[in-house]
């Protein structure tokens, strides 16, 4: 293992997805070659994106809808094939992985967690979570066991017998969430899970996930369009644009030092809070944020990103 494996958990290099009717043969670093592709109708989802995660951080996508956000974080597990570009988990290189080892990358190495849980609605609460551990050819016992576990982990306790249609929005997804964390697996990967939740149970949710993550340490890819979110959750953020990222830092960096015009209107809702704050000698969240160097030790301490 080099020095490298050791640091970020997950390295994503030079990664492309054209999504285009024939085979793909020409240079993606030809931008002529490229432009022909679109112009026939291709699109590049993601382009030439590059970026390393450290063991424990959360690293927030935003962009807006069709940036290419679920496209780049369903690249990391291969649910969809990248054009081109390397993906390495823990020294592992996923871009290589055949069928098989794919199967049990996803089962034991990458959970994902999506904004439409997905439960499968004729099984309990139990069920549901359990599942993929019965794929793995886990032990009745030892299944229920852990996913018990991970239920009591969401706060869902006693919702152990009922069906999905019985729960509301957000006990549903707290069950997606379970579901994933019953895998064990480092890596986390979420795709708007809170997007479909009304405002106040997405807060909750949000700091949901943060309680878990001060118990759990998990590394974490999270897609969304809302700021606000991503500077609760990010220790560091990605914004996305047409398939590229157009900046990426603290969120507080992003805030402070927008790149672009894009970025900008992204975030002037939380400048405008932060020279409110500021005129009424309010400490802002934006001002407090501490600046990360990696990792989640400080979350606990900090005590600002709520
Ligand atoms: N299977 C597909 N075939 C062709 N084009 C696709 C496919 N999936 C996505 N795209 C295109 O790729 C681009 C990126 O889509 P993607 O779903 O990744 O965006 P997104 O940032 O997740 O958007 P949203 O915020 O709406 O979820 C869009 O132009 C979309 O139309
Ligand atoms: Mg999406």
């Amino acid at each position: 293992m080099d020095s490298n494996s050791e640091t970020y958990i997950l390295e994503v290099e030079n990664l492309w997805k054209v999504f285009a009717k024939d085979k793909i043969e020409c240079n993606l670093y030809d931008a002529a070659a490229v432009g022909k592709l679109e112009a026939a109708g291709g699109v590049v989802a993601v382009r030439d994106i590059s970026f390393k995660i450290k063991r424990g951080e959360v690293f927030v996508i935003m962009g807006l809808s069709g940036s290419g956000k679920s496209t780049l974080i369903r690249c990391i597990p291969r649910l969809i094939d990248p054009s081109s570009g390397r993906i390495m988990m823990n020294g592992d290189n996923v871009s290589e992985m055949d069928q098989e080892q794919l199967t049990e990358f996803r089962r034991t190495k990458a959970a994902m967690v999506f904004q439409h849980y997905g439960l499968l609605p004729h099984r309990t609460v139990l069920e549901n979570v359990s599942f993929g551990l019965k794929l793995r050819g886990v032990e009745q016992k030892d299944r229920e066991m852990k996913a018990e576990q991970a239920i009591e982990q969401v706060g869902l306790k006693g919702w152990e017998a009922h069906y999905p249609s019985q729960l509301s929005g957000g006990m549903q997804q707290r069950v997606g969430i379970a579901r994933a964390l019953v895998q064990e697996t480092d890596l986390l990967l979420l795709d708007e899970p809170f997007s479909g939740l009304d405002p106040l149970i997405r807060r909750e949710m949000q700091e949901e996930l943060l309680r878990l993550q001060e118990q759990l340490h998990k590394t974490m890819v999270f897609v969304t369009h809302d700021l606000s979110e991503a500077v609760r959750l990010g220790d560091r953020m990605a914004v996305m644009k047409s398939g590229e990222f157009v900046q990426e830092g603290t969120p507080q960096e992003i805030i402070m030092h927008p790149a672009d015009e894009y970025v900008q209107r992204f975030v002037q809702d939380e400048q405008k809070i932060a020279l409110m704050m500021e005129q009424d000698n309010k400490p802002s969240n934006v001002r407090t944020l501490p600046v990360r160097s990696g990792g989640c030790s400080d979350k606990a301490v900090s005590g600002t990103r709520r």
